[in-house]
């Protein structure tokens, strides 16, 4: 089974099993999240889902709304009034706690508000994304002032890590967020805590938001080769 038609088995799972009229919905980043923002458009259209009402992560995530009809709110309106029901989205890799490292699309900090201000967090990946460690193999998002950047890259140090600016692709410098800040790719070079590495990065001045997860329990759809979706709570 191709890891795209994987992707699309989690996202429809999570909706069918968590998704219900009247719900006020955030939704992530990536071409996983993006899978249940369409699932979620169908169902609306064909009459099955009623009054959603979304918050969205990215420019991405909200244009896919516009696509299908999916009326959008800020997290601050009378609508949506900063919490939600429920958030679907993606996640780089996942280990066996459930603490997740996420931000490979860039939108780490609205992705984290959001989870962290939904009652549910459902977390929608293929089996690729599992692993043992988080921070060793796929780099830890971490969103920094750019005035900072060199101070936090040496505070990084202290705490084994090494951050790399993340460069645009088909443009020349650095990816700026939509919040006006460069992103630092950083891996580490060690096993690390999630739930305290998490803590720690934030604590650096400089730092807005890093792309640890280790505060809110998810609902994991994985999507297995096989055509399964193992749901793990
Ligand atoms: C974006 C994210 C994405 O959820 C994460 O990168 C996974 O993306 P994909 O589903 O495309 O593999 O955190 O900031």
């Amino acid at each position: 089974m191709e890891q795209s038609e994987m992707k699309e088995n989690a996202g429809k799972a999570a909706v069918d099993a968590l998704v219900r009229n009247g719900m006020k919905v955030g939704l992530g980043t990536g071409s996983t999240a993006i899978t249940a923002v369409r699932y979620i458009g169908l169902l609306m259209e064909q009459g099955k889902l009623k009054d959603i009402s979304a918050v969205t992560t990215s420019l991405q995530t909200e244009m896919e709304c516009e696509k299908w009809g999916i009326p959008t709110y800020s997290l601050n309106s009378r609508q949506i009034s900063g919490s939600l029901d429920i958030t679907i989205d993606g996640a780089d890799q996942i280990d066996d706690h459930h603490f997740c490292v996420k931000g490979g699309g860039g939108a780490l900090l609205l992705e984290k508000i959001v989870a962290y201000s939904s009652a549910i967090f459902a977390l929608v990946i293929d089996e690729t994304k599992l692993v043992e460690h988080l921070g060793l193999t796929f780099p830890v998002a971490i969103e920094v002032v750019p005035e900072a950047r060199v101070f936090v890259c040496k505070a990084l140090d202290r705490l084994h890590g090494e951050g790399i600016v993340r460069f645009a692709v088909r443009k020349a410098g650095p990816v700026i967020t939509e919040h006006g800040n460069i992103i630092l790719d950083t891996l580490f070079r060690q096993p690390i805590y999630p739930a305290v590495m998490e803590e720690e990065i934030n604590h650096i001045p400089g730092v807005v938001e890093n792309g640890l997860f280790a505060k809110k329990g998810p609902h994991v759809f994985v999507a297995r080769s096989n055509g399964t979706v193992e749901v793990r709570d």
